[in-house]
């Protein structure tokens, strides 16, 4: 069978941007070691409150310049609803929802994880400015969806020769 000019120029351009997607991929997840968030664990979602570690919500320290930020969302709001961390330190922050599948977005920041019942979210960041940052539920999870929104505060003076603001995998 004979192909037309056209066709043959139009499956050429298909077969190099696939065969550049597909090296694209592979250089991200091998060379530059980009991944989606992981699973980080599994909870009863009937009980997520009394589950390690969502029965200690809220910011702790863990570690020099280091917390963690426990976090559960739940129909209509993110428990508890206002955090507050500090200005340089890097926040580890784990989630989960209590009910639905809700989004878990913080605005002006890369961190963006879906919460599912029964499973722990991880994700990480270093705010690198005081401010405020609304803390968004981008899943459709029900009539006070649009409600849904906690917010993280970040207190104290932005710090000298700062790190570049950008969130980590863990
Ligand atoms: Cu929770 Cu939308």
């Amino acid at each position: 069978m004979k192909a037309h000019t056209y066709e043959n120029v139009f499956l050429g351009i298909g077969g190099i941007t696939l065969v550049a997607c597909m090296g694209a991929l592979v250089y991200a997840t091998l060379g530059m070691g980009k991944h989606l968030p992981g699973v980080g664990g599994h909870i009863d979602p009937q009980r997520a409150y009394q589950s390690a570690p969502f029965d200690r919500l809220g910011v702790t320290p863990i570690g020099e310049n280091r917390y963690e930020a426990i976090i559960v969302g739940q129909m209509f709001a993110f428990i508890p609803p206002e955090i507050r961390v500090p200005v340089g330190a890097r926040v580890d922050f784990i989630a989960t929802s209590a009910d639905v599948i809700h989004g878990f977005h913080i605005e002006r920041t890369r961190v963006n994880v879906m919460l599912i019942p029964g499973q722990i979210a991880r994700a990480s960041h270093t705010f690198t400015e005081p401010g405020e940052h609304i803390l968004i539920c981008h899943e459709y999870c029900g009539s006070g969806h649009h409600t849904m929104a906690g917010r993280i505060i970040v207190e104290g003076p932005a710090p000298q020769g700062s790190p570049q603001q950008g969130s980590e995998p863990r």
